[in-house]
């Protein structure tokens, strides 16, 4: 597939075949492109559509390596694939080289869709996303930190893909909330966050949690932000309210009216529990969607 790999077995690809096209989307720190891999088949040549992945803020170059290893170990219909990464001799940082999604991250597109989607997709959707953590978390035992409809990319049809696996850095900053960290201020995406991971005032340092129950949580909002249409999360409050309405025991839809049937309804408040023992899990959930 590559001419040679890095001890994680990420493979590398030489940048000149790797072609850019336009910018998908930008983040704080890095930007994605759309681009193309030239390839060799007995000897033909074809191109594989890809999306490139470059971290620009050099102090992120560790982060950006850290998500390759990671995305390397995975092997999902569910998770986004990397090819490998390429270092190009004018960029210190490495260059993602992704499978493209053609239908951009899951926000983007219900945001585009006022009038709303077909609830046949919305359940596969849901479903393909849930399946997708079942592996991360019971397989691969790793922690994603960052759920979020952003985070999730659209194939055609129904696919659905979990991608950015570097926490933090991320192009929709609204959502992100920065909390004074000793590694610097890294930005945490609180309103997706559940209770026990977010302090109800922050002492500094504050340094945010994350763990398998909260994505969890965080599996509860995305469902929150499909079935209202890329409604933010506690849309009016600010970053201080939503702390304290979090102590509070509040959740999504204290505020927002979601219009699901019961059974989506209900896996939100299952996801949402507050007590973490008696929070659901993704083998529960793939379960209670028959899978
Ligand atoms: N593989 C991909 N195919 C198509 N679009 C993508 C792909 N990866 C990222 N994007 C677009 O770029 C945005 C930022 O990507 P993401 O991995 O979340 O980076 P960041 O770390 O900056 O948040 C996504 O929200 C999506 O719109
Ligand atoms: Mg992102």
């Amino acid at each position: 597939m590559s001419e040679s790999s890095d001890e994680y077995g990420v493979g590398f690809i030489s940048p000149r075949k790797i072609t850019f096209g336009p910018k998908l989307g930008e983040g704080s720190f890095g930007e994605v492109f759309k681009g193309e891999w030239k390839r060799y088949q007995n000897g033909a040549p074809y191109y594989t559509d890809i999306a490139i992945k470059i971290v620009r803020d050099q102090t992120l170059i560790d982060n950006a390596w850290d998500e390759a290893h990671k995305m390397n170990e995975l092997d999902h219909q569910n998770i986004l694939m990397i090819y490998g990464v390429c270092n190009h001799p004018d960029d210190a940082a490495p260059w993602m080289i992704m499978e493209y999604m053609p239908c951009g991250d899951l926000w983007n597109y219900l945001y585009n869709r006022p009038q709303g989607c077909p609830s046949d997709w919305m359940w596969s959707i849901a479903q393909g996303i849930a399946s997708g953590m079942d592996y991360l978390h019971n397989d691969a035992n790793q922690i994603h930190g960052d759920l979020a409809a952003r985070n999730c990319l659209l194939g055609h049809n129904d696919s659905v893909k979990i991608g950015d696996f570097g926490k933090f850095n991320d192009n929709y900053s609204n959502d992100y909330c920065y909390g004074a960290g000793g590694g610097g201020n890294l930005p945490f995406p609180m309103r997706w966050m559940p209770p026990e991971n977010v302090a109800p005032a922050f002492t500094y340092p504050y340094k945010p949690k994350f763990s398998k129950a909260g994505d969890v949580w965080a599996y509860g909002v995305v469902l929150f932000e499909i079935w209202t249409r890329a409604t933010t999360p506690y849309d009016d409050l600010t970053d201080d309210q939503v702390r304290a309405t979090l102590a509070a025991g509040n959740n999504p839809y204290h505020f927002t009216n979601v219009l699901a049937c019961n059974f989506i309804r209900g896996l939100m408040d299952h996801c949402w529990t507050r007590n973490v023992n008696d929070r659901t899990d993704f083998a529960e959930i793939v379960e209670r969607f028959g899978n």
